[in-house]
């Protein structure tokens, strides 16, 4: 299939066109590079031998979506291309509007016109809050927590809309736990800009010296060791649950929502040990009060997935830390400036 990434040179999307090409389809990536560095470029040439057709576009912007579909007949668009920081969403919620929900719409639109109507969408499990009834099935509630969730779940109820009113439309929602780890090159990684909000880049950015401790937000929430549970699944089984959704989605018309997860949650705590382990090296922790908008534990109903997608996450937690480490300990100051 011909597919088009937008957000293609980020953390997740650079892992999916690895993943995409190794399962034999063809990739054009679009990026604005808001939260990605032109260097993915070369490291993605690297490990694939493919230089993949690159676009640098802003996803709002229609006219240059138009002159892409122009040029290319695409069978597919993978959308990835939205700010994805929960703290900055409560600040600057028109920015996130306007990407994350305008960006879908111009995508969607764009496609529309050229008759491209296959889309996998990445949703979050933030639509989900914190609930005790877990593990969440995809038919669980869902709440929105900050303005970041509200545009996750706005963007899934506007392709619901869409597929509805025009059933020649197959879009599947994906929707992530906690995202993980590197391609085993160690070339490509997640490197978040300025201080990470998220605990593994920031345990390993202790790890590599870049900082001198990990705060643990609170050690007295009702889980087995006191510290936040959630459900960590490695980047390269994530992407290769976008390959499974999109080849899967011209057989599954209309509109799906899938959880894309593990079905296990795990600790900081535990996830401290783990990379102490996975890198030998050892990660000071400082325990601090509970961080605005945490709950105590998240993790997913993972069977939808496999049922559906025929998917499954495979890889261990040490392969999620070794991985990272490879990444990190080879790319101290991540993909640099
Ligand atoms: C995990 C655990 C923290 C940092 C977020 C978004 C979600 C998704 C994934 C985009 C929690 C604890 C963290 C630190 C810590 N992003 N922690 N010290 O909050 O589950 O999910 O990222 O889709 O939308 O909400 O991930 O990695 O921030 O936190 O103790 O310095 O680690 O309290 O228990 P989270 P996280």
């Amino acid at each position: 299939m011909k597919i088009l990434l937008t957000g293609g040179t980020g953390y997740i999307g650079s892992h999916t066109a690895v993943a995409l090409l190794e399962a034999g389809h063809d990739v054009t990536l679009l990026d604005n590079f808001s939260n990605s560095k032109p260097a993915v470029l070369d490291r993605l040439h690297t490990i694939t031998g493919v230089a993949m057709d690159f676009f640098e576009t802003d996803v709002t912007d229609e006219a240059a979506l138009t002159e892409i579909m122009k040029q290319r007949s695409f069978d597919a668009a993978i959308h990835f291309a939205a700010p994805k920081a929960v703290g900055e969403s409560m600040e600057k919620p028109l920015h996130y509007f306007k990407n994350g929900v305008g960006g879908t719409v111009a995508l969607l639109q764009t496609m529309a016109d050229h008759g491209v109507r296959n889309v996998v969408y990445s949703s979050s499990a933030t639509v989900y809050g914190f609930s005790d009834d877990l593990p969440l099935v995809e038919g669980a509630p869902t709440v929105v927590i900050n303005p970041y969730g509200r545009t996750k779940l706005m963007c899934e109820e506007i392709l619901q809309d869409l597929c509805r009113a025009d059933e020649r439309w197959n879009a599947i929602a994906l929707r992530y736990f906690n995202p993980v780890g590197a391609h085993p090159s160690g070339l490509i990684g997640e490197d978040p800009q300025g201080v990470p909000a998220n605990l593994m880049p920031f345990v390993a950015q202790v790890a590599v010296g870049r900082r001198p401790e990990l705060t643990i937000f609170g050690d007295d929430y009702p889980t087995p060791d006191g510290t936040g549970v959630r459900d960590y699944l490695h980047v390269m089984d994530l992407a290769e649950g976008h390959v499974a959704a999109v080849e899967h989605l011209a057989s599954d018309p209309g509109y799906d929502v899938i959880n894309l997860g593990t079905g296990s949650g795990i600790s900081v705590k535990e996830i401290v040990a783990a990379f102490e382990k996975a890198s030998g090296m050892p990660i000071p922790t400082v325990i601090a009060g509970r961080r605005p908008g945490d709950g105590p534990a998240s993790y997913a109903d993972a069977n939808k997935a496999a049922s559906v997608l025929g998917w499954r996450a495979t890889r261990s937690l040490d392969e999620m830390c070794a991985d990272v480490w490879r990444w990190q300990s080879q790319n101290p100051n991540g993909y640099g400036d």
